[in-house]
């Protein structure tokens, strides 16, 4: 059987790395869609793989610039994207990256013949539309619904990378944290989020939800941090509105900070629980972080 290629959008990011690897164990050649060819050479800031010695090939391209995607898709037989704004960048906007740049990317896969799309979106949009980033992300989802191409949307919970987050501010001794701290997450690994994202490739279908196999409060999550750095847990609870109020002020000098505030905001303020996968531990990702920490002060 002739191998499958796959071209992978945001092949440098958290679970960029993860998905290129797994489709490179199974056998398929990888296209790596990047900006910087050099970040994948080395492991990333939460412990994703280096991955340049598995990729077949790397395009360099921006999503902000539509012209650099052209053919990026030539003599493919799938894409994968997890392309998106995560942090703030000057002057680029969730529009024009998250929904723009990969509707640039879908025009790409129809024009060549791409049997298949699959795209990373983000569990409970539906609640969070206000936000620019989830709106932005579903504005692509509908693209991508309307335009004939077979396609699976993947909706996870929380990455293990994003309560990396928690382990720095931790690293300081105290944090604060929005809310009472009671909403629930089961974050989800790089690797076994890769896994369902392979998966969808050989299956048919259309929206899948995915959250990791452990439920924490975010109290929980956070202690786990502070316990894997050997510190005892100080967290000052901050209400909700002066999130709401700190965003207000943030929008008003830094757009691209608010956008990412906005996410965060909404996210301590529910449950995000999805069907649980997967067989890696946040207690032992904390742990490997810490562990790596030792080594490198
Ligand atoms: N983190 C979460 O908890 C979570 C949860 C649900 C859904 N998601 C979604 O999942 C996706 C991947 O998340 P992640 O945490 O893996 O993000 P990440 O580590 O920030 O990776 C994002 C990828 O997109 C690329 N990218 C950003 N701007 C680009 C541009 N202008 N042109 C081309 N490539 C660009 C990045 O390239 P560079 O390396 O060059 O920056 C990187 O490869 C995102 O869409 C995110 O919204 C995340």
């Amino acid at each position: 059987m002739k191998q499958q290629k796959v071209l992978v959008a945001g092949a440098s990011g958290y679970l960029g790395r993860y998905v290129v690897k797994e489709f490179a164990e199974r056998g398929y050649s990888v296209r790596a869609l990047v900006r910087t060819p050099d970040k994948l050479s080395a492991e990333g800031p939460n412990l994703e793989p280096a991955v340049a010695d598995v990729v077949a090939e790397v395009f360099t391209g921006d999503a902000t610039d539509r012209s650099t995607l052209k053919d990026a898709c030539k003599g493919v037989d799938m894409v994968f994207s997890c392309m998106g704004l995560t942090k703030p960048q000057d002057n680029v906007s969730s529009e024009e990256v998250d929904h723009l740049g990969n509707k640039a990317l879908l025009e790409d896969a129809i024009a060549h013949g791409v049997k298949k799309f699959i795209y990373i979106s983000v569990y409970n949009a539906e609640k969070m539309m206000d936000i620019d980033v989830v709106k932005a992300h579903e504005l692509f989802v509908r693209d991508l619904q309307s335009s004939g191409m077979p396609y699976t949307v993947i909706r996870p919970t929380g990455f293990f990378s994003d309560m990396g987050m928690f382990f720095s501010m931790a690293r300081s001794g105290h944090m604060f944290m929005l809310g009472e701290g009671e909403n629930r997450v089961n974050p989800i690994h790089g690797a076994d989020l890769a896994t369902v994202c392979a998966d969808a490739a050989e299956k048919d279908k259309q929206e899948i939800g995915v959250g990791g196999p452990d439920t924490y409060s975010f109290n929980e999550t956070v202690t786990m941090a502070f316990d894997a750095l050997g510190k005892n847990p100080w967290i000052t609870h901050v209400p909700m509105w002066v999130g709401d109020a700190a965003l207000f002020l943030t929008g008003f000098f830094n757009k691209g900070l608010a956008g990412v505030m906005s996410f965060a905001i909404a996210v301590s303020g529910m449950d995000t629980v999805a069907p649980a996968t997967g067989k890696q531990h946040l207690k032992d990702f904390f742990q490997e972080l810490a562990t790596k920490e030792n080594e490198n002060p």
